[in-house]
């Protein structure tokens, strides 16, 4: 069969979406690029909020027209699968596949039941070894960066969120495995690692989150090691200072913080306040300048006052991140948040989000301003120059660059080059081989 993967959501999904293709290509399947040329068509969702939901079900009304022309397979599979099961058949009855997120080595049972004429087939069983796979069966998107899960699911149990329901519980990849998998993507290649988690700084597969950083950085032709995602109250001074002093690491701190209001962090169910979280940033002492700093907001949870979102703005401008990913509150299926009325007015949270972004926006200008003069080492990302004339490059701190390089030469794809940063806008930087 041709198979077509539509991915949403987060890095876990990206990366779930190479294993899922890399189990199909194992039984003989055909990786195609649309849907249009496909019999089999897997959604890779997220349920993070609800206009991701919305996608899902607006793309599988597309995918119904098509599947009217032509016999097509349709799956579901990522955290909506998880999380509305049998109730996908109800809302969208032309999907034949309904696969959990910790189900996914069943994909090629499933795929072969539905082939063979059975209809809606469902896996969503907490299947207890899934964060164990096997990495030489993993499609890689990325030539440059391979994705590295170490921890899957969430122990914490933030009010509003639907990971700790979607993904299961924590299961921590043993440290051998981990090690064995850099490894073979290092002989293969690569040059930079991505550790995924939503919370990768809770772990605990044979040692701590820190130690296996260092561990991984003495791999040798490694270049640069990544990571995401972080919870402050799992974030030590151990690992604080493993960021800092290891130079394999790169200088990179994503640590969502969520509202700077003591009172919505206790109804968010964060189990910091805001001075316990500026605690954690000090915890990098003189290495905080030499690091990019970023973060996730939450606007309008319930019950947010004005004054609880002045206090956001400050914590804003305290940390003066360099990043940070904002959104409107969200009510979700089944999580405790629901129990607090939705009371703020929609005007309201797109306000408080549009000063929020703006005033990030300023900040985010400030930080690529002062890095100007500066040279440091920026990988390629791009294979020629864009229409306007500059390659695609991206620093340790994950700024994307505009690379100016001499009339005819070209620039390795996936390798660390140095530069000379001579210019900055809001969104990139603009640099200079050297
Ligand atoms: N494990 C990660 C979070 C993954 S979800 C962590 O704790 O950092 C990514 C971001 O989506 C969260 O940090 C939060 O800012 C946002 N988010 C999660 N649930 C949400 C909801 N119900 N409404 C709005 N935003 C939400
Ligand atoms: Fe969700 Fe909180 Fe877990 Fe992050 S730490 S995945 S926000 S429950
Ligand atoms: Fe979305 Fe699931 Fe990731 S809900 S953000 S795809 S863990």
């Amino acid at each position: 069969m041709k198979f077509h993967i539509e991915t949403w959501g987060c890095q876990m999904n990206d990366h779930d979406s190479e294993k899922l293709s890399g189990l199909l290509v194992k039984e003989g399947h055909e990786p195609v690029a649309s849907a249009a040329d496909a019999d089999l068509v897997l959604l890779n969702t997220c349920s993070i909020r609800e206009k991701a939901v919305h996608k899902v079900y607006s793309e599988l009304g597309r995918l119904r027209e098509e599947k009217e022309q032509k016999p097509l397979l349709i799956g579901v599979v990522g955290c909506l699968a998880q999380q509305d099961k049998e109730a996908i058949f109800k809302r969208a009855p032309h999907v034949d596949i309904v696969l959990g997120t910790m189900a996914i080595k069943q994909l090629p049972k499933l795929v072969g039941e539905a082939a063979a004429g059975r209809k809606r087939v469902i896996d969503t069983q907490e299947y207890p070894d899934n964060h164990l796979f096997p990495p030489e069966v993993t499609q890689r998107s990325s030539t440059a960066k391979g994705l590295v899960t170490i921890i899957e699911g969430c122990n914490h149990a933030c009010t509003y969120c639907v990971v700790p329901t979607t993904r299961g519980p924590e299961r921590h990849r043993p440290v051998a495995d981990v090690l064995g998998e850099v490894q073979g993507l290092v002989q293969r290649g690569y040059r930079e690692v991505e550790l995924l988690g939503q919370n990768v700084n809770s772990y605990a597969g044979g040692c701590s989150f820190a130690e296996l950083l260092d561990r991984i950085s003495e791999i040798d032709g490694l270049e640069w090691i990544r990571f995401t995602t972080s919870h402050p109250m799992n974030f030590t001074q151990e690992l604080a200072h493993v960021l800092v002093a290891n130079s394999k690491v790169a200088p990179f701190l994503h640590l969502p913080v969520q509202s700077g209001s003591d009172k919505i962090l206790r109804r968010m169910g964060r189990q910091y306040t805001s001075a316990e979280y500026l605690e954690r940033i000090a915890f990098l002492g003189e290495g905080r300048n030499r690091l990019s700093l970023s973060t996730d907001f939450i606007v309008g949870f319930p019950d947010e006052s004005d004054e609880d979102f002045e206090a956001t703005m400050r914590i804003l401008d305290q940390v003066a991140f360099d990043a940070s990913f904002s959104f409107v509150y969200s009510p979700r299926p089944g999580t405790p948040a629901l129990k607090y009325k939705d009371d703020i007015p929609m005007r309201v949270k797109s306000e408080r989000l549009a000063r929020l972004q703006a005033r990030q926006t300023e900040l985010t200008f400030q930080s690529h301003r002062r890095m100007i003069g500066c040279v440091l080492q920026a990988r390629i990302e791009s294979h020629e120059p864009t229409e306007a004339g500059h390659w695609m490059a991206r620093t340790g701190q994950w700024q994307n660059v505009h690379l100016k390089a001499g009339e005819d030469s070209t620039l390795p794809f996936g390798e660390l080059v140095s530069v000379k940063i001579t210019g900055a806008g809001p969104h990139f930087l603009t640099a200079e081989t050297l």
